[in-house]
């Protein structure tokens, strides 16, 4: 934890105002990233190299996150003076690619009592906001102030000319205010067909989100509400809403998506993210009645998940310990319509006491949005960005062949001594289980479990590593996975402190987060049914995105 000391010498950002105030600020931004190249080798033990993390200090929810001018923008709950939640600001980074970043100063910083917690940021396209200059859209953030010194949260605008290096709080903030103590996480978007902006906000204590329209970002007429519906355990936050493809469809046949995070009663236990599949006409959000939750994680269920109780049934976009708050970025361009989200890597269960430092908490990598047709409905697809393949510095294959045959050629590549892409799948499962084991060099060991009867993944990290900082921390999780052809398709991605297990060409994820003993892994595949074949194998070492 940091003194007042530190506090005084933190990064810190400016308004906008004069060209002194400007200048001013350009070298405290160049400041700021000396400093946190300084203090950050990007090498210490369990530093993700290919997610991004903030050089030091607490990281939450990302926010804002916006195209603009050739820039991903990605904002972020960050506290500039503690490796725990506090002092709540956005914090700031850019990326030309979504795979690279360059860390900028502090977006927006808590100041009179008022913490920046979560929201969004739109390109003010048509300047419906008025807070553009020179004839170039603005740059809005609509985010939640958090009143420290009462129970209020309420809605509040920011803008920037500068392509975001610097940000003037608005001073008719804030814009929606119903006087309550929760009331958070505004979400907004530009609607074409009723030519307004939506804003989709959480009220997370009744379990609805509520919808309100805008014509300039300033004033809002409330529109509907949502809810409760799904996933009732835990409170509701982060929503997001956004029509998402389906695959094998023309970009026209898009279905809407709504997004809820909830703070505890995941699946495997603690926060995680479920979403809704519907329609929305400009003023509702409907769920499509065809649309329905697998079986055996509900109430009347046969399962449940192995570390807690009974699961609601609800659509979850990730059955793992480690994805929350995800929510999708704005304006990027593409005639696809191409939806790409990432979430906060962690789990507010035990988010605080990770042993890592001197930062605290990753995001997954962004992964590609669509919708698949299943006979249970839709179900989200999510794939990691193509752009992430640069990172592979070699592929290595194995075409087909046997178990034994496939184990002795990932022998023979091991140890993988860092970051891993791969890429399996297995065919003719039969009835038996199939384990994926990631060994690692201090034996720790990681289990993928394929239960073919009841249609289960089951990953298991109570040997992982170190698990000890917090008792909810080790466990055993399962997600619900179609293998009706005998086949299971696998993309494990392996970053020094976490695996994002993408099964059946992204229709099941499970993000988890492991802290190893020591650097170096080998895979082995153990099965019960003889007839298994490897169909396809791929190992491919990731460069750091950090050097
Ligand atoms: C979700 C959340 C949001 C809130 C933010 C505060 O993790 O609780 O609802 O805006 O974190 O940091």
């Amino acid at each position: 934890m940091h003194s007042l000391d530190s506090r005084r010498t933190g990064c810190f950002s400016i308004g906008t105002g004069s060209r002194w105030l400007l200048a001013v600020a350009w070298v405290l931004g160049g400041w700021c990233r000396g400093q946190a190249a300084e203090t950050a080798s990007y090498q210490e033990p369990w530093r993700p190299q290919f997610h991004f993390t903030p050089a030091k200090n607490w990281m939450n929810d990302p926010n804002g996150m916006v195209y603009h001018d050739g820039e991903y923008h990605l904002f972020y709950q960050y506290n500039p003076f503690g490796d725990k939640w506090g002092h709540m600001s956005w914090g700031h980074a850019v990326s030309p690619d979504l795979v690279h970043w360059e860390h900028l100063p502090i977006a927006l910083q808590e100041e009179n009592g008022v913490m920046i917690f979560s929201g969004s940021a739109v390109v003010d396209e048509p300047n419906t906001s008025g807070f553009g200059t020179g004839g170039r859209p603005p740059l809005v953030a609509i985010y939640t102030g958090h009143h420290t010194e009462r129970p209020l949260q309420n809605q509040h605008l920011a803008y920037s000319n500068d392509r975001g290096r610097t940000w003037t709080k608005y001073s008719g903030n804030p814009v929606l205010d119903l006087g309550k103590a929760d009331f958070r996480d505004p979400k907004v978007f530009w609607h074409a067909p009723s030519d307004r902006w939506i804003m989709v906000v959480s009220l997370p204590v009744e379990r609805r989100v509520s919808l309100y329209a805008s014509p300039n970002l300033r004033e809002w007429t409330h529109l509907s509400d949502f809810g409760p519906a799904g996933a009732l355990k835990g409170i509701w936050e982060c929503p997001d809403l956004f029509p998402v493809r389906v695959e094998g469809r023309s970009a026209r046949d898009s279905r809407w998506v709504l997004i809820v995070n909830v703070g505890s009663g995941a699946p495997a236990g603690g926060s995680g993210c479920q979403y809704f599949v519907g329609t929305f006409d400009g003023r509702t959000f409907q769920t499509d009645s065809r649309t329905v939750p697998d079986p055996g994680f509900g109430p009347a269920g046969d399962s449940h998940s192995l570390s807690r109780g009974t699961v609601e049934p609800a659509l979850w976009a990730d059955w793992g310990r480690d994805f929350y708050a995800a929510v999708s970025w704005s304006g990027v361009p593409g005639r696809d319509g191409r939806q790409i989200w990432l979430g906060w890597m962690s789990n507010w269960e035990y988010a605080q006491d990770v042993p890592t430092s001197p930062w605290r908490s990753a995001m997954t990598v962004p992964r590609d949005l669509r919708l698949r047709s299943t006979p249970r409905g839709f179900r989200l697809v999510q794939e990691p960005v193509p752009e992430l393949t640069r990172l592979r510095r070699t592929v290595d294959r194995f075409r087909r062949g046997t178990v034994a045959e496939a184990n002795a050629w990932l022998a023979r590549r091991g140890p993988f001594d860092g970051p891993t892409d791969l890429t399996l799948t297995l065919k003719r499962l039969g009835t038996r289980e199939t384990t994926l084991r990631i060994l690692g060099t201090a034996g720790e060991v990681v289990t993928l479990r394929i239960v073919p009867e009841m249609g289960r993944l089951r990953l298991d990290r109570t040997r992982s590593g170190r698990t000890d900082f917090h008792a909810q921390f080790p466990g055993q999780y399962e997600a619900p996975v179609r293998l009706d052809a005998g086949t299971v398709e696998l993309r494990l991605l392996i970053d020094t402190s976490s695996l994002e297990v993408l099964a059946q060409n992204g229709e099941v994820s499970m993000t988890t987060l492991l802290f190893p003993l020591a650097t170096g892994h080998f895979f082995e595949i153990d099965t019960g049914s003889p007839e298994v074949r490897v169909e396809g194998l791929q190992t491919a070492p990731m460069r750091s995105i950090w050097r």
